[in-house]
């Protein structure tokens, strides 16, 4: 389906006039940042201003995540806090849209307990985002309902990018695999897989425009294709198209399933120029008789394989990953396989959560003996072993010549500029400002635990 935004003008007048800002906050992954330039782009056309700044904005968007629990805390204490605003200002519009919204106790929740929101939208409903903002803003109708997750793709739908090097195109859509402590299957639909043309021609024009770095989205980008009934084209044959667009420089993707990297885009990964030399293989949990009651389809021997393959094909690919602890009735044991698995891959960068229960999903049923303080306390175990390794790993590093691509200043460090080698470690290191946006030779010259030290050379 192409987006067509035929409310454009019509509001468009109004807005202006208003001189009416925006500030989006968004929660959870990459798929929702995606989303919210999606949002940023839609209400650009129409008129609005951006103003990142909740407290003086007209229009607060909040794009949320339900993967675990204490984002819906976050959003309801957010909408409390600008009840106020919202009823004694005039102008001032609240919208909720995002993974929660496809949840139906949240949206009786908003209805009972915050019916002052504007708008409240679902997880595939952007093509009606605008005349939804048209009917809040210059009729004073509200709209807080449930819409169901269609089959249908949303495409050319406007879109604002926060970085101008660096981009990130969703390749597909929702989830098949239902793993039993996630939600998002529930609130993302099923797989739907971009048109390689669509995803193409999108990354052509950010090419044109000078982008350097492409980031591919889905929850498990290796199954693109899959639900392809016309054409025979999977994740390793969009991987090589890409690799063929002038311009872009360094690709990336996230996330891939473990039960689903198969041999083809090993191959893949060694012969390219552009694919970066840093992949995100979310693991969960080392134990097989967890990963079992996860769903997840793979062994801890079978992971460890897909490594071993991994740094066969190239030896300075590093790995990050997601570690859940704490599922439920996790042994001290099973615990342990974990750290096992951690300690064989050293991993670069660990993205670790306490197990979170999730109201519909099948981990949800089971009774759980492990008590709250014991999951804290795995979390700070496996916490501590990240950190004691990593030293030794950025170590290694040492003396490497790497391309980097110069983002812009270093936030933290006035005198130095930041960017990040193929292995994503983020690297600072003196340089002009007609440097950013080029992809220097960067050789480093000292760790700092959280970055890397260098200079061009
Ligand atoms: N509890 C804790 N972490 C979860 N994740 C997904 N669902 C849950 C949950 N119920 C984590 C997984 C996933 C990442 C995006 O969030 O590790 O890879
Ligand atoms: Fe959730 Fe599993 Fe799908 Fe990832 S692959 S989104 S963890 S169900």
């Amino acid at each position: 389906m192409r987006f067509v935004n035929s409310y454009s003008d019509k509001i468009k007048k109004y807005v202006i006039e208003n001189n009416l800002t925006y500030t989006i906050d968004t929660m959870g992954c990459q798929m929702n940042e995606n989303d919210s330039n999606k949002y940023s782009g839609i209400l650009e056309s129409m008129g609005f201003k951006r103003e990142n700044n909740e407290k003086k904005s007209n229009l607060i968007l909040f794009n949320t995540c339900c993967v675990r629990e204490n984002a819906e805390n976050t959003l309801f204490g957010r909408l409390g806090y600008l009840k106020n605003r919202r009823l004694k200002e005039e102008n001032v519009f609240l919208v909720v849209v995002g993974c929660m919204t496809q949840q139906k106790h949240i949206l009786e929740k908003i209805k009972i307990s915050y019916p002052f929101v504007d708008i409240v939208l679902g997880t595939s409903a952007m093509s009606i985002f605008p005349q939804k903002l048209y009917d809040a803003i210059l009729n004073h109708k509200k709209s807080i309902e449930y819409i169901d997750i269609g089959n249908e793709i949303e495409e050319e739908v406007p879109i604002i990018y926060e970085d101008k090097y660096k981009a990130s195109v969703s390749i597909i859509y929702g989830c098949n695999n239902f793993c039993s402590y996630c939600i998002v299957p529930y609130v993302r639909g099923r797989e739907r897989s971009r048109r390689p043309e669509d995803i193409l021609k999108d990354i052509k024009t950010l090419a044109k425009n000078g982008y350097k770095e492409i980031m591919l989205l889905g929850q498990n980008v290796n199954s693109y294709g899959n639900d392809f009934k016309d054409i025979d084209y999977n994740f390793s044959d969009l991987l090589q198209d890409v690799e063929k667009i002038e311009g872009i420089e360094i690709i990336r993707f996230m996330s891939p399933h473990p039960k689903d990297f198969k041999d083809d885009v090993i191959e893949v990964i060694k012969n390219s120029k552009k694919i970066a030399r840093q992949i995100h293989l979310p693991l969960q949990s080392g134990s097989t008789n967890i990963l079992k009651q996860m769903n997840r389809k793979y062994s801890k021997e079978q992971y460890l394989e897909i490594v071993e393959k991994l740094k066969k094909a190239d030896p300075s690919i590093s790995f990050s990953t997601d570690i859940i602890v704490g599922f439920p009735n996790e042994t001290e044991e099973e615990f342990l396989e974990t750290l096992d698995v951690v300690k064989k891959v050293q991993f670069d960068q660990i993205y670790m959560f306490i197990y979170s229960k999730r109201k519909g999903t099948r981990a949800a049923t089971i009774e759980d003996k492990v008590t709250a303080e014991e999951k804290v306390e795995r979390l700070e175990r496996l916490k501590k072993l990240y950190e004691k390794m990593l030293p030794d790993l950025n170590k290694k590093l040492i003396g490497n010549k790497y391309k980097v691509l110069v983002e812009g200043k270093s936030k933290n460090n006035e005198n130095f500029f930041t960017g990040r080698t193929s292995q994503n470690k983020v690297v600072i290191f003196k340089a002009e400002k007609e440097d950013i946006g080029k992809i220097k030779d960067v050789k480093i010259t000292s760790e700092h635990l959280w970055y890397l030290k260098g200079e061009i050379v």
